[in-house]
């Protein structure tokens, strides 16, 4: 058999898939799998956004044809517009927008398009898999910022040694953060962020993949609020969880123009951008009705409160986030003997209830574990009667 690349044997396992394979193994045997795993969203679509791929689809087949990769004029347009009314930043929509298929893929590939063997990127410990696994793929080297709970899951990037950053090329930072659920409050780190870049002329790539679900009245401020941003960084985002779009595979990327441009480069070699339809139901969603937006937090915040409200109950503190579909647990006092991993597994097989373990987003998520809050109201309820079955 011929092996693959050292790159791809190099990668850690992915943690969603070393769960999957289990969940498999346990539903073999009967058991009905609570999944609060992976970040997937289980309400539809909004209805309006169906109805225009429907449409599209069948009364406009030139939308059958290559898609425009960079996104199509009207989309860019759009996506400018939703910026200037969401957060008063200015856009070129030629120069400064990008269509992404998921903002996974462009997060990976602007990795790709900037880092040679050995460049340095300062990556957040824990974080979303793919801020270290595109660093991998590129064959760069992640330099791992600790998130503390002690700091509010806030990097101290005056701590990172001076020769790291001066080779450092790419800083990841992500607010509101998956999986830890921190956000930030100003945009005063953001300030320090820029200052930082300037100094050492690195790249800023922000992930923005929650701005919109947010709770208690919170608002997510964008990097690009912050004076210099445009400068130095890029902000990207996704239709999947504001309007339930995880399976369409669309995103978007905006900010410096540069980097934009070089980013647009490297997928012109690699794939043909967004199908002409989805792009079209991207416009609708973003120019649609936005109770739906409303909707989808509300559903949210409600199954945050049962879960964290029910957990205290059973005497395990959770912190209630203010961001994100994921709450963000210490393992139960009864099992810190345990690894997150180990937790996880025996938590399957105890009770049949899928969560991610900490240590899957970093070595700094050792410890604690993430619970994506992505099935029915009703499930909730059984999954803390389950939980009790452990806890007590
Ligand atoms: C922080 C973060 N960024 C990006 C993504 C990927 O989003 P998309 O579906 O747009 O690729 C996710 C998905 O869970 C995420 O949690």
């Amino acid at each position: 058999m011929i092996e693959c690349s050292e790159k791809l044997k190099n990668l850690p396992p992915y943690i969603f898939a070393r769960i999957k394979k289990l969940k498999d193994e346990v539903r073999l045997c009967g058991t009905d799998v609570i999944d609060l795993d992976m970040g997937n969203p289980d309400k539809p679509t909004p209805s309006h956004i169906v109805e225009r791929l429907c449409d599209t689809v069948r009364n406009h087949p030139d939308t059958h044809r290559y898609p425009q990769a960079k996104g199509m004029p009207k989309l860019r347009k759009v996506i400018s517009e939703w910026y200037k009314e969401r957060f008063n930043v200015d856009l070129d929509p030629d120069k400064q927008v990008l269509v992404l298929v998921g903002s996974k893929e462009g997060i990976c590939h602007l990795a790709m398009a900037y880092l040679n063997p050995g460049d340095i990127a300062l990556v957040p410990d824990p974080t979303y898999p793919v801020h270290f696994n595109g660093v991998y793929l590129a064959g760069g080297e992640v330099y791992s910022m600790p998130l503390l709970e002690k700091n509010n899951y806030i990097p101290k990037i005056g701590a990172i040694p001076d020769e790291v950053s001066k080779k450092a090329k790419i800083l990841f930072i992500c607010y509101p953060h998956n999986p830890t659920t921190a956000v930030v409050e100003d945009t005063n780190f953001f300030s320090e962020v820029v200052e930082f870049a300037k100094k050492y002329n690195l790249i800023v790539v922000h992930d923005f993949a929650y701005s919109e679900i947010v709770f208690d009245g919170y608002d997510a401020p964008s990097f690009l609020q912050t004076p210099g941003a445009i400068d130095v960084g890029v902000e990207f985002h996704s239709f999947s969880k504001t309007y339930n779009m995880a399976g369409w595979r669309i995103g978007f990327v905006v900010g410096n123009s540069s980097i934009i441009s070089n980013l647009e480069k490297f997928k012109s070699f690699v794939d043909y951008g967004v199908s002409t339809a989805i792009q079209l139901c991207g416009v609708s969603a973003l120019t649609g009705p936005q109770d739906c937006v409303d909707e989808i937090r509300q559903v949210y915040q409600k199954r945050r409160n049962i879960m964290v409200e029910g957990m205290a109950k059973l005497g395990w503190e959770i912190k209630k986030p203010k961001a994100t579909m994921y709450l963000w647990a210490p393992l139960p006092q009864k099992y810190r003997h345990m690894s997150s991993m180990q937790f996880c597994e025996f938590l399957l097989r105890e009770t049949g209830i899928a969560i991610s373990p900490g240590s899957g987003f970093g070595k700094y998520g050792e410890g604690y574990l993430r619970i994506a809050l992505v099935t029915h109201n009703n499930r909730f309820h059984d999954a803390l009667l389950r939980f009790k079955k452990i806890l007590q």
